[in-house]
């Protein structure tokens, strides 16, 4: 995982640039600028927008195009190839499709606290890793719209004062609650977002 207080500066490596925009972007903190600028395009898009369908593989694609289309070529679409993190790219239609329609059913039928349903809907969402890139942001923003739209309630304190993109505890302790989950030990992650 980069670090960004050590590595703004470094050059991204070629797989990242593919699929760049824009060709003058050469650095990790002017990329991180460009996204961020985009993410807050992407919210304002979240907040605004009056689609009911937010429990489709259509609005988890739109939403990510939302997020980081402004910035690369493959915002929107599923990943392609294998990573270190996530399951079989063959398998992402049909494994989101599963956690939408499970997704449904918890909030029609109350089967958790809304907080709670929408910390297991983000931690299966990271789990299935369904983009290039942009997962851990895109999940968290996804949580925090079906809280919004759907749940009409407040959204989820991820960064919690803390800077959340670099490597710091609060990142730690974030990834270690994913871990647990991924072991179906989901106390860690509804402590981290302030839920137990
Ligand atoms: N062991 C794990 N199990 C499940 N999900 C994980 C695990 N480790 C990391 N993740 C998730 O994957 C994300 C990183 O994936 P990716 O780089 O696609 O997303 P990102 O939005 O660019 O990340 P970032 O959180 O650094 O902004 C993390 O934020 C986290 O949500
Ligand atoms: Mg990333």
């Amino acid at each position: 995982m980069m670090n960004h207080s050590t590595e703004d500066t470094t050059s991204l490596d070629p797989d990242e640039a593919q699929g760049l925009k824009f060709k003058h972007i050469t650095t990790r903190s002017e990329l991180n600028h460009l996204e961020q600028a985009n993410i807050q395009n992407g919210i304002a898009w979240m907040r605004r927008s009056r689609r009911a369908d937010m429990l489709s593989e259509s609005y988890v694609c739109q939403l990510h195009r939302r997020l980081f289309g402004e910035v690369w070529l493959w915002a929107g679409t599923f990943r392609r190839t294998g990573k270190n993190i996530g399951i079989d790219p063959l398998y992402i239609a049909a494994e989101l499709r599963t956690l939408l329609d499970d997704m449904k059913y918890w909030f029609n039928n109350e089967t958790y606290p809304p907080r709670e349903a929408v910390i297991r809907f983000h931690h299966r969402l990271t789990a299935i890793h369904p983009f290039p890139n942009g997962n851990g942001r895109h999940a968290r923003i996804m949580a925090d719209a079906l809280l919004i739209k759907l749940y009409k309630l407040p959204t989820i304190d991820w960064a919690g004062g803390h800077d959340l993109a670099s490597m710091n505890s609060r990142r730690k302790t974030y990834i270690q609650a994913l871990q647990a989950a991924d072991r179906g030990d989901y106390e860690p992650l509804l402590a981290f977002a302030g839920i137990r």
